[in-house]
C-alpha cells in the first residue's frame, strides 16, 4: 500500500496494462502515486506479475480483465474502480492490435476483428471514461505514427489509428467545461511484442534506423509522454495528437 492518504489518491485505468507500452504506463502512473487499476484482455499472469511489482515498489494496484470492446467488461472495470478505489482520475487506453497485410490481401474477417478491438474498443471505454472522469482528469489514447508515415502493410491499422486520432480531437471538445483533458499519443516503431512479432532483424534494424534518435522507442519513451499528460503539469495539453517517435518522417 502507499502512504499517500486515500482522499488525496488519484486513479488510473491502464487498459492494455500487462504488457508492452501498458505495462509500464501502469508501473511509472502506480509510482507517481496514482492507484492503478491494470486491465488486460487474456494474460492474467502478465497483469498479476505488474500488480505485484507495483506492490513490492510500495504502490497500489490490483488486475482486472475485461475485452476493451464489450460495453459490459468495461462497464464493470470501471465499476470496480470506481468501488474500490472511489473515482477516477486517468484513463490511459493502451489496448490495441496490429495485424499486417497489403490490401489486396487483406482478409475482411480480420478487418473486422481488428476494428471491434481498436475503434470500437476506443469508442467502448472512452465513453465510459467521457462519463466518469473527475474534474482535473485526463484521457490518453493511442494511436500510431504511421498514421502520418503511411507504411505499405499498415492499411488497415492505420486507418483503424484514424479513426482514434478523429474521436480523440471530438471527445475533448464534447467534454468542454469539464476539466478533463482528451489527447492521443501516437508512438513511432517502440520495442513491444506489438511492434516485434513477425519482424526478422533486418526489418527490425531498418525501421530502428529511420528516426533522427537512431533506435527504437522503449516503452519508457512513451510512459514519460504519458506521465506527462496524466499528471498536473500536463493539464494545459487538450486536444492534441502527440507523435512521440524520435523524430521519424
Ligand atoms: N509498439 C509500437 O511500435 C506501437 C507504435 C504505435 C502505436 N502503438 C499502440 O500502442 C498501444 C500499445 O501497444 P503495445 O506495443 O504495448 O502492444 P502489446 O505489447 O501487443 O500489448 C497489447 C496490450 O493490449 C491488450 N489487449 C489486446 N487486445 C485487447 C482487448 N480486446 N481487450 C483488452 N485488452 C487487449 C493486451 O492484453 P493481453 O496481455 O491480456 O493480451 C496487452 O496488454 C496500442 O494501441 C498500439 O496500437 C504501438
Amino acid at each position: 500500500m502507499t502512504s499517500q492518504p486515500q482522499q488525496d489518491r488519484r486513479v488510473a485505468i491502464v487498459t492494455g496494462g500487462s504488457r508492452g507500452i501498458g505495462r509500464q504506463v501502469a508501473q511509472r502512473l502506480a509510482a507517481d502515486g496514482f492507484a492503478v487499476v491494470v486491465g488486460y484482455a487474456g494474460n492474467k499472469d502478465a497483469a498479476d506479475d505488474v500488480v505485484a511489482g507495483i506492490e513490492a515498489a510500495g504502490g497500489t494496484a490490483y488486475a482486472a480483465r475485461a475485452d476493451v470492446a464489450d460495453e459490459a467488461e468495461v462497464t464493470a472495470l470501471f465499476d470496480l474502480a470506481e468501488a474500490t478505489y472511489g473515482g477516477v482520475d486517468a484513463v490511459v487506453h493502451a489496448a490495441g492490435r496490429m495485424p499486417l497485410s497489403p490490401v489486396a490481401e487483406l482478409d475482411l474477417g480480420e478487418l473486422d476483428a481488428l476494428y471491434r478491438t481498436n475503434i470500437r474498443g476506443t469508442f467502448v471505454v472512452d465513453q465510459q471514461a467521457a462519463r466518469r472522469l473527475r474534474p482535473g482528469g485526463a484521457l490518453v489514447n493511442f494511436s500510431s505514427s504511421v498514421v502520418g508515415l503511411a507504411f505499405p502493410g499498415y492499411g488497415a491499422y492505420a486507418a483503424s489509428k484514424g479513426a482514434v486520432e478523429a474521436l480523440t480531437l471530438i471527445l475533448a471538445r464534447e467534454l468542454r467545461g469539464r476539466d478533463v483533458t482528451v489527447n492521443a499519443v501516437a508512438p513511432g516503431p517502440t520495442a513491444t511484442d506489438l511492434f516485434l512479432d513477425g519482424k526478422d532483424e533486418e526489418t527490425v534494424a531498418r525501421l530502428a534506423g529511420q528516426a533522427p534518435l537512431e533506435r527504437l522507442g522503449t516503452p519508457e519513451d512513451i510512459a514519460n509522454v504519458v506521465a506527462f499528460l496524466t499528471g498536473r503539469e500536463g493539464h494545459w495539453v487538450n486536444g492534441q495528437v502527440l507523435r512521440a517517435n524520435g523524430g521519424i518522417i
